[in-house]
């Protein structure tokens, strides 16, 4: 079997690519280790910078989220008991972020793909890639492809495939997990929460009208199992508490622990294969860049493929520099505000400096103004 571009990964970043491919006529293999029902309902991130939404936007597969993805212009952030407002539209001329679940923006590339008739071939793990050759392995038989993306994930196969000594990478491990809930409540919120709190840092999102989706911070060696739903509710309602504002409960519908890592490989590219997303780059979740750095890594390999099919590789050659800018700037931003806003054991003097910058943030517009703007991705777009 033969195609143009090799693509391993039907997460954001592999499927978006794909959409830009397939309105470029570029063709395209997709090949996913999981099943269609699992790759649609694995949980995971929920904010959507502007840029993403106007790119699926162009990529035609907007739609739903059009209807239903709900735009919010701003963010609260909680600390010593107070809820301040960030004005994320009004600082940044207008950008905003829209909540709508990774799961649904999933489900409408996939649906675009299978209308569209083109391969998605899901259980279908790759087992090795050839990067120099542009081979793709996988138990079913070998596609040999002028360029492969690698959109597998932080533990997928393409990254691995590098040979010793091309790669350098960094790396930052965080002593916090957050447990993640979704419920079936009303969120009690107009826009997100995130909370400083000596208890630990908490987390309040939503998914939709109906559905809330809620985080606080734990050891990230704990297990769901240690969190039973009252403790849950418990450390929430704790650690956002307000005078004048109570937090409804519900009936919660999924519990995980998520671990914090920072990560990234340089160069992002080696022979014929392209790392994409995760695959590349791993942020820790305070922040929500993690699914929008992957669609944008998917935009800037779409269009440096385009140029290459057109007689030009420039941008092809280039396309790890292009995009390790933005994601730096998204690193930096994970971090920084991973940093504000988690309990660090128990020293004073972190916490009196997450404090300060807490109010400065609140107080100083420029301070705020810089936070709105990596918050929408206005200079992370690059
Ligand atoms: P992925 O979504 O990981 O997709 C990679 C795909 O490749 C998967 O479908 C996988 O099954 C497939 N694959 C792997 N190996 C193979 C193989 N050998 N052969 C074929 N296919 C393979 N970000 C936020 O901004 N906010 C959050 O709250 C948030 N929560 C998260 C929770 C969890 C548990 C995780 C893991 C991530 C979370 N993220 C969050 C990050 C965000 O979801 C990711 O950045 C985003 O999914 C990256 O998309 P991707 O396409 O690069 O990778
Ligand atoms: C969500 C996740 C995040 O990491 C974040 O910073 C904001 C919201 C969410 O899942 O809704």
């Amino acid at each position: 079997m033969r195609t143009q571009v090799g693509i391993v990964g039907a997460g954001p970043a592999g499927l978006t690519l794909a959409r830009l491919l397939e309105l470029a006529g570029i063709e395209t293999v997709v090949l996913e280790d999981r099943t269609r029902e699992y790759v649609e309902h694995r949980i995971r991130a929920g904010v959507l910078e502007q840029g993403t939404v106007e790119l699926l936007r162009e990529a035609g597969v907007a739609g739903r989220l059009d209807r239903e993805g709900i735009v919010h212009g701003g963010i609260h952030l909680q600390f010593e008991g107070e809820r301040h407002h960030v004005p994320l539209a009004e600082l940044t001329g207008g950008r905003a972020i829209v909540i709508y679940g990774q799961t649904e923006v999933v489900k409408d590339l996939i649906a675009a793909r299978l209308e569209s008739g083109l391969p998605l071939l899901f259980e279908t793990p790759v087992e090795s890639v050839d990067a120099e050759a542009g081979v793709i392995r996988h138990a079913g038989g070998e596609i040999e492809c002028d360029v492969i993306a690698g959109c597998d994930g932080f533990h997928g196969v393409c990254r691995p495939s590098i040979p010793p000594g091309v790669l350098r990478t960094f790396e930052r491990d965080y002593p916090f997990g957050w447990l993640g809930i979704l419920a079936a409540v009303e969120p009690s919120i107009d826009e997100l929460v995130y909370a400083h709190h000596p208890r630990g840092f908490a987390l309040l999102s939503l998914r939709s009208p109906e559905l809330s989706r809620y985080y606080v911070q734990c050891d990230p060696a704990d297990d769901a199992a240690d969190w039973p739903d009252d403790r849950v509710w418990a450390e929430l309602r704790e650690r956002t508490a307000l005078d004048g504002w109570s937090l409804e409960e519900g009936p919660v519908l999924e519990k995980g622990v998520t671990g914090m890592r920072s990560f990234v490989a340089e160069p992002m590219q080696y022979g014929r294969l392209y790392l994409a997303g995760d695959a590349a780059h791993i942020v820790p979740p305070t922040g929500a860049k993690g699914l929008n750095l992957a669609v944008a890594d998917a935009r800037t390999l779409a269009e440096a493929l385009v140029d290459r099919y057109a007689g030009d590789g420039r941008a092809l050659d280039g396309y790890s520099d292009a995009c390790l800018r933005r994601v730096w700037r998204a690193e930096h931003f994970s971090y920084w505000m991973t940093s504000m806003l988690h309990r660090n054991g128990d020293d004073p003097f972190e916490q009196r400096l997450q404090l300060s910058q807490l109010r400065y943030v609140t107080v100083s517009e420029a301070a705020a103004t810089s936070l709105a703007e990596n918050y929408v991705g206005l200079t992370t777009m690059g």
